[in-house]
């Protein structure tokens, strides 16, 4: 190596890790991966990470082989892993979910063509519609006006979307995000049955399911592909995730060159055992019955607060607790940053809530202690309840004025946002998390759009600026 000596390179990063092993530093771990810091890994790779450390860490030798490889190990657990999840086919994943997402999309769709997202969609996915030359529609979804938060689009509402979509030309595919951030599922038997029934060429239009927060069952609502990220909701170690593909639309082989181009040459054995032992935790009866306890756990958590008089947003996950901030009249960055100062480590703060994560083995002492610090919150920062959110002023499906790729690479100006009415945008303004853009590239910018984002400013304390890059003018 060629460098100065003693620079103390990981000495930062250390500091933190070891002190993140020792429990009493961290009082309330309510974030992601879902292991809980551990407490929940799968039982198999428990085992593995007690070998002599690094012993593990291989190359894909012959034996082993890789995601992309037809034999050996990798390829075999990837069999196994299809079969027992219903799928035809299955490949680990060591770079997310995100990186899955855009190997599915790139194989999805032929370079220029018309891609349905929806505005709740994962910021990689857009990096996608970049790398593969794609043209984002973004389809507008029903807004909660109390939480704020983006819902599941009713099939009826989908309809009119992909009717919208066609009638101004093809479309090659179709994203949904199933469950959501903050746990809400869709109807997703209806949502894919209608894309299958529409007019996107002889065999209905391919569905690809983001189901970086679920488990699966996207397969049996007759999904065409589906993400999973398993460090979300299942046992593995961060960038662990799965691509599942199924039936006629599938083409494997443009999935496995769009895999190949997105992928390392060099996949972390570590990740890929994580990929197969989060499998196989979820899928066996000690793992499901740990989930049911962690389940009832929350579901007991919930009424106990609920009781407290805290308001929780209604979803379909109960390991996924979301305070409902906004009644309580605080803005839930607010109450995140006021709980982080009293070690209580939320997972997702928004305007209007604030997630927590139980994990699959929700920490000890969670009840009491969860309580008396929301209790606390309340009688800090709550108020008056904040006023309901209104919906965002995006048409049903958003083409863009200038192709995404062309804007994000142009030549950009910084315009204070009061004055960016008329302009296209140039770099997407993202909160992070939850990683959801609220304006990407190639967006132009009316009077309502603008008057929205200096709103939305207000409601994102110190995550929007307040100026914006847009195209410069020729
Ligand atoms: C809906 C959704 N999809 C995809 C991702 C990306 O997952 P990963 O962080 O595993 O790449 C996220 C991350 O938060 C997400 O919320």
């Amino acid at each position: 190596m060629v460098g100065a000596r003693g620079a103390g390179i990981a000495q930062p990063l250390l500091a933190l890790l070891r002190q993140s092993a020792l429990r009493q530093s961290v009082p309330l771990p309510l974030h992601l991966p879902s292991h809980g810091r551990g407490a929940a890994l799968a039982p198999e790779l428990r085992r593995l990470l007690r070998q002599r450390p690094g012993s593990w860490d291989l190359p894909e030798l012959p034996a082993f082989g890789g995601p992309l490889e037809s034999q050996g190990a990798v390829a075999e657990a990837q069999r196994r892993a299809a079969k027992a999840l219903g799928a035809d086919a299955c490949w680990f994943g060591v770079n997310g979910a995100s990186g899955l997402l855009q190997a599915a999309l790139l194989g999805l769709c032929p370079p220029g063509s018309r891609v349905l997202l929806p505005r709740n969609l994962h910021r990689s996915l857009l990096h996608a519609c970049v790398l593969g030359d794609l043209q984002p529609l973004l389809y507008g979804l029903p807004l909660d006006p109390i939480s704020g938060h983006w819902l599941p689009p009713p099939p009826e509402h989908l309809g009119q979307v992909l009717r919208a979509a066609l009638s101004q030309g093809p479309v090659a595919a179709l994203v949904v995000v199933d469950p959501t951030y903050q746990g809400r599922g869709a109807d997703l038997a209806a949502l894919v049955a209608l894309a299958h029934g529409s007019a996107g060429g002889a065999r209905g239009l391919p569905v690809l399911v983001d189901q970086a927060h679920g488990d699966g069952s996207a397969l049996a609502a007759g999904a065409d592909l589906v993400v999973l990220s398993l460090q979300k909701a299942a046992s593995g170690l961060a960038q662990s995730a799965v691509l599942l593909a199924q039936g006629p639309r599938i083409d494997h082989q443009s999935l496995e060159r769009s895999l190949l181009w997105l992928q390392t040459s060099s996949p972390s054995a570590l990740l890929l055992a994580s990929c197969a032992t989060a499998l196989d935790d979820g899928l066996s009866a000690a793992g499901q019955r740990r989930r049911r306890r962690a389940k009832r756990r929350a579901l007991e958590l919930r009424q106990r607060l609920e009781a407290l008089d805290l308001p929780f947003v209604r979803n379909d996950d109960p390991l996924r607790l979301v305070l409902a901030t906004a009644p309580m009249g605080i803005n839930g960055l607010e109450a995140d940053a006021w709980l982080l100062e009293r070690g209580v480590i939320a997972e997702l703060p928004e305007p209007g809530s604030l997630t927590f994560c139980l994990g699959l083995r929700p920490p000890p002492g969670l009840e009491r202690r969860l309580g008396r610090q929301l209790l606390a919150l309340r009688a800090a920062l709550g108020g008056a309840p904040l006023p309901p959110f209104a919906a965002p002023p995006f048409p049903l499906v958003a083409s863009l004025a200038l192709p995404l790729g062309v804007a994000w690479r142009a030549q950009a100006v910084e315009l204070p946002l009061q004055e960016a009415t008329g302009a296209i945008a140039a770099r997407p303004l993202v909160p992070y998390p939850p990683g959801i853009p609220l304006l990407i590239p190639g967006e132009r910018l009316d009077g309502e759009r603008t008057s929205w984002l200096l709103d939305q400013r207000h409601q994102w304390p110190g995550q929007i600026a307040d100026t914006l890059w847009v195209v410069a003018p020729l």
